[in-house]
């Protein structure tokens, strides 16, 4: 079946959409993505994906030269014509196109990117087992050189790197420190810990993007009377605890059982995690804007 690439507010045949060599995205990751969810037909958390994008967007200092409502009609009108059930969309922006960084010498408007995939992280056995997961030697930037908050191209190529450390480990994710030595997140997820029964996740003053799938978690939490905090997160406190997990739009919400060779509480996805994985598998069936 054909395949349809929302490329600068038009549909385009996926083989067609091609971008300029001089796009400030590719030469110097100067833009800003979402990755967002389908499931059977409806788009999850796709008002608040799109705020973050016009919030990075804004941060940058991009002006994306539409608003959030004709983003997301865009995205609707994507997955329709991809005819997705389930799967992933990736919302890309840049900048624009032109050589050198001075935005001065920009030549044309923002390049603005819409495109659908199937995207499976985890075998359905790894979400069952969870994951062994190692700390990356790579840091995550200080908060106050790239803000975490903005989820910009460039600095993806910290996380591609620590990514690189747990594939050649065969771990299945690494958990990256700010400059401090506390923990951040994973290379593309967020990290909670369970200890004595409380949730705890480290702010994005220590580093980490306030992920979506982080803030569905809390949402359930408070739904269901588990309390959560975010706090500084130390490796010693993730080797303690007694249940850890990571979310992500991607990973969606996936146990982690190991970190660095230790065993994390009994070394299995412990009560917490699997009643909330089985609370945000029930959300992605319930709500969501239909297509
Ligand atoms: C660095 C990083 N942290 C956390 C997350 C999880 O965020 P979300 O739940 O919004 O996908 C992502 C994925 O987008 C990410 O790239």
């Amino acid at each position: 079946m054909q395949q349809w690439v929302h490329l600068n507010g038009q549909l385009v045949p996926k083989s067609e959409a091609t971008l300029s060599i001089y796009d400030h995205g590719f030469l110097y990751g100067d833009g800003a993505f979402e990755g967002i969810r389908v499931y059977n037909r409806v788009i999850f958390q796709l008002e608040p994906h799109v705020r973050r994008l016009f919030r990075s967007a804004h941060a940058l200092s991009i002006d994306l030269k539409t608003g959030p409502e004709q983003i997301q009609a865009a995205i609707v009108e994507t997955v329709r014509a991809n005819q997705l059930d389930s799967g992933y969309i990736r919302v890309s922006v840049s900048r624009g196109v032109g050589l050198g960084l001075d935005p001065a010498h920009l030549k044309s408007e923002p390049t603005v990117v819409i495109s659908t995939e199937q995207l499976r992280l985890y075998t359905p056995e790894m979400y069952e087992r969870g994951l062994d997961v190692i700390t990356a030697s790579t840091r995550v930037p200080p908060s106050v050189c790239i803000d975490p908050q903005i989820k910009s191209l460039g600095r993806y190529v910290n996380n591609i790197m620590a990514k690189m450390e747990a594939n050649r480990v065969g771990a299945g994710e690494a958990l990256m420190l700010n400059m401090d030595g506390y923990v951040a997140e994973a290379t593309g997820d967020n990290l909670f810990l369970v200890q004595g029964g409380e949730l705890i996740t480290p702010p994005p003053s220590q580093g980490a993007l306030p992920g979506i799938t982080r803030q569905v978690v809390m949402d359930i939490a408070k739904e269901t009377g588990i309390p959560c905090r975010q706090s500084v997160v130390t490796l010693y406190d993730v080797y303690n605890a007694d249940e850890a997990f990571l979310t992500g739009t991607a990973a969606e919400v996936i146990a982690m059982v190991t970190c660095d060779g230790r065993r994390i509480g009994d070394g299995m996805p412990g009560p917490v995690t699997r009643r909330l994985i089985d609370a945000f598998r029930e959300k992605t069936r319930t709500a969501g804007v239909p297509v």
